[in-house]
C-alpha cells in the first residue's frame, strides 16, 4: 500500500547539513499498525510528515497505493492528503473558537459534503467516541484527553485509509494517554493504517511493527509479539 523508496531529506543551519532521512525505505501494508520510536532529533516527525505529504522530500519515492505521490504539485498533494490521510498530534491543533462538534465537522464543509449527510456522520462519531456530553464545548474547555478525542474524531470524520499520530499521548497522564491509544488501536481494528509516534516504550510495544530509528535512518525493526529481530 506504502512504499517509500530511499527518501532523503536534509535541513541546512550555517554551514552544517541535517539528514533528517537518510536514503531511507519501507514498505507498509494496508491495515498495518507500526510505531515509530528514536532518539529525540532521529527523524521520527520529519518521516511522519512525509507520509502525510506535509512535506517533500529532497529525493527518492513516495509511492500510495501504486500513485507516485512524491511527484504530485501541491494541490494534488493535498488533494490525497484530505481524501486518504488523517493526522493527530500531540498539542491537539484544534481551532478553539470552535465547539468541538464543529471541529469534527469542519472537514466536511470542506470539502462539500451537503448539511444532511455531515450531520448524522460527525453525531454517529460523537457518541462512538462518548463526547456526547462535551459536544458544545469549545477545546479550552475539556481536558487533554478530551481534546485528543475530539482530534482524532476530526482525523477520521472523512475515513481515511491512513492515520498518522506524532506522540499523540505527549501531553497526557498516563490514564488518558492509555485511553487514546486504545482508540487508536479500535480504528485499527476497523482496517485503518496506524502509524504512532511515540516516546514510550510501553505504548511503542503494542504494535505489530516496531520502528527504531537513529540518524534519519531505520535503525532496528521488530514484528508480531515476540522479540526477534529482523
Ligand atoms: N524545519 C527544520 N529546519 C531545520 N532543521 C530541522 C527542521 N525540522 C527538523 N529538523 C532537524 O531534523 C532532524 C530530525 O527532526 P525530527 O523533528 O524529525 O526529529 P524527531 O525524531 O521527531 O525528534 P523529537 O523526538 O524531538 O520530536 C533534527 O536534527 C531536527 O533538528
Ligand atoms: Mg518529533
Amino acid at each position: 500500500m506504502i512504499r517509500l523508496e530511499q527518501l532523503c531529506k536534509s535541513y541546512h543551519l550555517g554551514n552544517e547539513t541535517v539528514h533528517a532521512l537518510d536514503r531511507f525505505d519501507l514498505t507498509i501494508e494496508s491495515g498495518d499498525y507500526l510505531s515509530v520510536m528514536g532518539p529525540s532529533g532521529s527523524g521520527k516527525s520529519t518521516l511522519l510528515n512525509m507520509l502525510g505529504l506535509l512535506d517533500t522530500p529532497d529525493s527518492g519515492q513516495y509511492w500510495l497505493e501504486s500513485e507516485l505521490v512524491s511527484e504530485l504539485d501541491e494541490e494534488q498533494r493535498a488533494r490525497v492528503r484530505n481524501e486518504r490521510i488523517g493526522f493527530v498530534f500531540q498539542a491537539y491543533h484544534l481551532i478553539d473558537r470552535l465547539t468541538a462538534r464543529e471541529n469534527i465537522e469542519l472537514p466536511l464543509i470542506l470539502n462539500s459534503t451537503p448539511p444532511h449527510e455531515r450531520r448524522p456522520q460527525v453525531e454517529q462519531l460523537i457518541d462512538r467516541l462518548g463526547l456526547s456530553h462535551h459536544a458544545d464545548h469549545r477545546p479550552h474547555q475539556l481536558s487533554g484527553g478530551q481534546r485528543q478525542r475530539v482530534a482524532i474524531a476530526r482525523a477520521v470524520i472523512r475515513r481515511p485509509a491512513l492515520l498518522l499520530a506524532d506522540e499523540p499521548t505527549g501531553n497526557l497522564d498516563s490514564h488518558s494517554g492509555a485511553d487514546v491509544i486504545e482508540l487508536l488501536e479500535e480504528l485499527n481494528g476497523e482496517g485503518i493504517t496506524l502509524v504512532l509516534v511515540t516516546h514510550d516504550p510501553n505504548m511503542g510495544e503494542r504494535a505489530g511493527r516496531r520502528l527504531w530509528m537513529q540518524d534519519g535512518c531505520l535503525r532496528q525493526e521488530r514484528r508480531g509479539s515476540d522479540n526477534a529481530q529482523r
